[in-house]
């Protein structure tokens, strides 16, 4: 099907394997979560599909057809984008950090554990996310709050780490224990696959 601005419908990655036997978070959640994934592939098809039709001259800053179709395009391509990264580099055996990611965080955070304490408490501090991304123009890493799939990520700055805090990612099997979640979530990257975006982007190390 045509989609606007010339551009195609797209189809969810396929889950890893390797996220169905991850330490401490079940596969319940993980299947859960995947569909939750599913559905976001499904409304940017659904919304670019519309937005071809959308009648111009109506757009307006308190309702119109654009708007709504442009404001939630920006949620639904922003759940892809942050779960296909959070998807993409779990199922790892965590540990300490490795490679050339571990020689940025040294740089820019004083040490692993420094990064791990920050991102951890940016994580209890955030409502939907928390993400270690290198800023292009500040040449360096920073760990940055989204309260929502489309809220509070910056110009110009490459997301590494992906943490997804939305209750969903935990609920089932750490109740409110979110802390406890973002220890597993430690104990199943994968910096190996931190490491090829690092290379990927050729981000300067
Ligand atoms: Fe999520």
């Amino acid at each position: 099907m045509a989609l606007a601005y010339n551009l195609d419908e797209i189809a969810a990655r396929e889950l890893k394997p390797a996220l169905l036997e991850l330490e401490g978070i079940s596969r319940n959640t993980i299947e859960a979560h995947y569909k939750l994934y599913q559905g976001y592939i499904a409304k940017r098809n659904e919304i670019l599909g519309k937005l071809a039709d959308v009648d111009l001259s109506t757009a307006n800053q308190v309702y119109s057809e654009l708007r709504a179709l442009k404001v939630d395009l920006t949620f639904a391509v922003g759940g892809i984008k942050n779960h296909e990264l959070y998807f993409d580099h779990l199922g790892g055996i965590g540990g300490d950090p490795t490679g050339a990611f571990a020689g940025l965080l040294v740089r820019d955070f004083g040490s692993s554990d420094a990064w791990r304490a920050d991102l951890k408490a940016t994580g209890l501090a955030a409502r939907g996310w928390a993400w270690t991304a290198y800023d292009w123009d500040e040449r360096g890493l920073f760990n940055y709050i989204g309260d929502a799939q489309n809220t509070f990520p910056v110009w110009n700055a490459t997301p590494l780490v992906a943490l997804d805090v939305y209750e969903h990612a935990y609920f089932i099997d750490f109740g409110t224990d979110r802390a406890g979640y973002i220890e597993a979530f430690f104990n199943n990257l994968d910096f190996g696959v931190v490491n090829g975006l690092v290379d990927a982007y050729g981000i300067p190390t």
